[in-house]
């Protein structure tokens, strides 16, 4: 086609229509991923439900964030595939690109524009379903979408608050509705609680694992607060040396579990220490 582009279109609409509600199962079948030579996560193979919540824990540099990035589609494996709803994601590049589409990312301090409005935040979830040289205003469409994630956090009365105004617990809640009104099939997020205030992570967790369930939403997330992890998740992933050391439910994470996944680090309980189940 020749032309100039249209910038009245919207961007990939189709892709951007999936009804809420509508969570995918995940599957990584003999997963390899290489980075810079170096085997980082070796033949891992995990099912992983739709709809459910799943936080992956491991020492630092066991490859926590490599597993993120690979099913945010941004790392590519050298072996194995990650399917998403049956298909592999990897599977050319219009896979690619609807996978992208349908999954959204909590990130850290939620990474909120302060000098917008939490309306204008929430927008900007979308940003990528639009022409990136579009002068025009935000299509009623998407402004009656992000209403309605600001609502479903309930932050309609905070919409045209600027978010530097709002308290943490409001904030993650805008940056959860920036998240959801993607209508993603698959949420990720990557250590989201590492700059909270220590007091507040697991009111935090809490709220988002509510939010996150109501909204349907297959979840994925590293997280280093044990505890945390085992309050909101449904199921846990333990890497440990580049393979699933432990893979189950929550409450099943308990002392030995733990062991095995942190190994030196907690394989002796001292006396008096917290990390009994
Ligand atoms: N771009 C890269 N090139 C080479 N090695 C990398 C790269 N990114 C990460 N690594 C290595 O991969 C391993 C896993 O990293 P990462 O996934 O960030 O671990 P985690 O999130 O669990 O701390 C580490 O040993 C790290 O040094
Ligand atoms: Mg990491």
């Amino acid at each position: 086609m020749t032309g100039p582009p249209d910038l009245t279109q919207t961007w990939g609409w189709n892709e951007a229509g999936g009804e809420p509600g509508t969570g995918a199962d995940v599957r990584l079948d003999h997963l390899t991923v290489r980075r810079g030579g170096v085997v980082v996560l070796q033949d891992i193979s995990l099912a992983i439900p739709a709809g459910s919540v799943t936080v992956v824990v491991g020492r630092s540099g066991v490859g926590k964030t490599t597993l993120i990035r690979s099913l945010t589609g941004l790392i590519a494996p050298s072996a194995g595939a990650v399917r998403v709803s049956g298909v592999d994601i990897f599977d050319g590049r219009r896979a690619l690109r609807t996978h992208r589409r349908r999954t959204a990312t909590v990130f850290q301090d939620h990474a909120l524009i302060d000098r917008l409005s939490a309306f204008d935040n929430v927008l900007l979830g979308l940003a990528d379903f639009r022409h990136p040289l579009s002068p025009l205003p935000w299509s009623s469409a998407f402004r009656r979408r992000a209403a309605e994630a600001l609502d479903g956090v309930g932050l309609l009365h905070r919409a045209a608050t600027r978010t530097l105004h709002l308290s943490g617990g409001e904030r993650q809640r805008v940056g959860v509705a920036r998240a959801l009104v993607r209508r993603p099939r698959l949420l990720l997020g990557d250590e989201p609680f590492a700059s909270v205030d220590p007091t507040l992570v697991r009111r935090l967790g809490d709220e988002f694992r509510d939010l996150a369930v109501r909204s349907g939403v297959t979840v994925v997330l590293v997280l280093h607060q044990i505890e945390t992890a085992r309050a909101i998740a449904d199921h846990i992933v333990g890497l440990a040396d580049g393979t699933v050391a432990f893979d189950g439910p929550a409450d099943e994470f308990g002392a030995l579990a733990q062991a095995r996944v942190f190994n030196s680090l907690r394989s002796v309980p001292t006396k008096g220490g917290s990390h009994h189940a």
